[in-house]
Order: structure tokens, then sequence, then C-alpha cells
């Protein structure tokens, strides 16, 4: 965004004075307005300010200020009026309040439900000036934040290109991730995960191996099996991932899940050797969907099973490798999964 796009937004600003002296609005109204804030509102009834502050926000157009005398004559009180709004909305407020009033504006400011105080009869400029700097401070933190918002969408694009670019460099991983991605969010599913938690476990799903780009493709496309040596390289890669996500902010639940899809329930797995339930939730899922793919899918070293073989290997695991509760959960997603393309089978055959 540009200074002027920014100093445009700024003077769009919403305010709202709440306060029963007319003469005392009306003189601020024209004093914002010639300074290019066009959208000062006034209101004299606390509790019908309360009513429009809630219907803007509602309305998505909200306030960016609320100046509210503390002693108002009609509907709530000011400090009513901040209670209410500071514990519902997130509007900052200035209070207003004569000198002899100051154990109000101290219990206010005590409060942390306002931001700014003036103290009547006030100078236009300076309450000008600290309600700009506080309109200014909010705008300029909400437009970081949108920024830093794309900013990670855009990284997440990027990472999804990479563990692309990680299936070119390992072909035998050609859709692995998808399907980690895709087992593990039926897994959580039936885990009782939210909508959020269920887009995370996703994306755990995509990049779980994303540190095996740090390995060589000698080692990671070798027929047969690795040399002791090789196979110490090949597993730091659940630590090369979390090392290499580790910036991203929005990503810092997951990396645990990355670094750990390799441990065993029973403690013999890696990187760092934990337990049962000490192994985050998200990498006991990670651990039993990117087995399953892995015995059913053509390796380097090995050929497919087929899905009652491996199935089987699950449910013999169970306690060594793999959460009992989850393998539970994902045979039953699996008897789920073959219902559905039978029905589709079914469905094409009747329409054949
Ligand atoms: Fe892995």
């Amino acid at each position: 965004m540009s200074n002027e796009d920014f100093y445009d937004l700024l003077h769009q600003s919403r305010i709202l004075v709440v306060d029963d002296d007319e003469d005392m609005c009306n003189l601020v109204k024209k004093f914002f307005e010639s300074e290019g804030y066009p959208n000062v509102e006034m209101e004299k009834n606390g509790t019908e300010a309360v009513r429009k502050i809630t219907a803007a926000v509602a309305d998505k157009n909200p306030y960016s200020l609320v100046m509210l005398d503390l002693r108002l004559q009609e509907g709530m009180s000011g400090r009513d009026v901040y209670e209410t709004i500071a514990a519902n909305l997130d509007v900052p407020i200035i209070v207003v309040s004569a000198v002899s009033e100051r154990d109000s504006i101290i219990e206010a400011l005590k409060s942390g439900r306002v931001e700014e105080y003036v103290v009547k009869p006030f100078d236009l400029e300076v309450l000008f000036l600290k309600c700009e700097r506080i309109i200014s401070r909010r705008l300029y933190s909400k437009h970081m934040q949108q920024s830093n918002r794309r900013n990670q969408m855009l990284f997440l694009n990027i990472l999804q290109v990479m563990a692309k670019v990680l299936e070119a460099k390992d072909p035998y991983t050609k859709f692995h991730s998808e399907k980690v991605a895709k087992y593990s969010r039926q897994i959580a599913k039936r885990a009782g995960y939210n909508e959020r938690q269920l887009e995370l476990i996703q994306i755990a799903g995509i990049l779980h191996d994303f540190g095996k780009i740090g390995i060589k493709e000698s080692v990671l496309n070798k027929p047969g099996s690795l040399t002791k040596f090789e196979y110490e390289a090949v597993k730091r890669h659940p630590l090369i991932a979390s090392a290499i996500l580790e910036p991203i902010e929005e990503l810092r639940v997951i990396i645990r899940d990355i670094r750990h899809h390799h441990e065993w329930y029973n403690g013999e797995g890696y990187p760092d050797g934990l337990e049962a339930e000490n192994i985050p939730m998200g990498a006991r899922i990670l651990c039993v969907a990117d087995s399953f793919d892995a015995m059913t899918s053509s390796r380097s070293y090995h050929e497919p099973m087929s899905e009652d073989a491996a199935r089987d290997e699950l449910i013999r695991c169970k306690g060594m490798q793999f959460d009992p509760e989850l393998v539970d959960m994902f045979i039953d997603v699996l008897d789920e999964n073959r219902k559905r393309r039978e029905r589709i089978i079914r469905l094409r055959e009747e329409l054949s």
C-alpha cells in the first residue's frame, strides 16, 4: 500500500463522538472535517451509542474510534459504555472528562478498556492529534497483519511447489504427499479435529517428507537396502524439514507433527525416541497414513503390498509402531473408502 492509499484510508475513518454537549460535538466535528475527516458522527445517548457501535461492527464498517464523555445524561453511563464495548468489540476508545472527574479517568485507564483520555476544557488540536495517532496506529497494524497473511499464503504455495520438486527428485514418492494428506485428514476427522485443525494436518501431510529435499538423489532412489551411513542420512529428513519450515509462524503447530512423524508408539522411532502420548497427535496420525501409503505404493526397494496385507500389518504393529486407537480409526476409514469405491463401480456398471 502506498503512502497516499494509506492516508486515503485514514481519512475515511468513521469516528463516533458520544457526548450530550451538542455545541462541543459540533465543534469537534467541524475541526475534524477541516482536517480531512468527513465521517464524524455524534450521539448523546449512551445506550444508543452502544447499539450504533455494535451495528457498525456487524455491518463490517466499524468505527475507527469512539470519543466518549464519561458523564452522559441519557441511557447507559460512560463507564458502562466503555465496559460493554471493550468486553465485546475491538473498537478503540478515548475518554473525555472534566478535571473534577479525575478519579473516573484514572479508573477508566486502570481498567485497560480505554486507550487515551483528554480533560475538558481541551485544546481541539491536541484532541485531534491524539485521535489521529490512535487511528493511524491501528490502521497500520491491520495493514501489516494483512500483508503478513498474504506473505504466508504465498510462502505456502511456494512450499507446495517445492513438494512437487521433491516428487520430481524422488519419482517413487509421486502422489505420496497428496495421499498421506488425504488419509491424515480422514483419520483426524474421525479423531474429532475441527475444520482449522483438519486444514493444518492436510498441510502437514503435503509437507511431511519435505526434508528429503536435503538428501542425495542417489540415496533416495537406491534400489535395495541402504548402508548404515545412508540410512542415518535419510533419518535426518524430519529435522531438515522442521529447520526449513521453522520461520513460518502459521506452520508452528504442524512443524512438531512433521518433526515427529517417524516416532514409534513404543519409543523406538526417531529423531527423538518419543513414546505414546508424548508424540504429538498429528505426528501419530501422519505415521499411520504415511506407513500405509508407503506399504501399498511401489518404491525403489519394494513392490507394492495389497491393501489387505497393509491393513494386517498396521494391526500387527498396533502399540509398537502405531497408536492403537488411530489404527482402529484408519481401518474404519479404509472400510468407508472401499465401500465408496464399490458404490462408484456399481453405479458405473449400471450406467454403462
Ligand atoms: Fe518421512
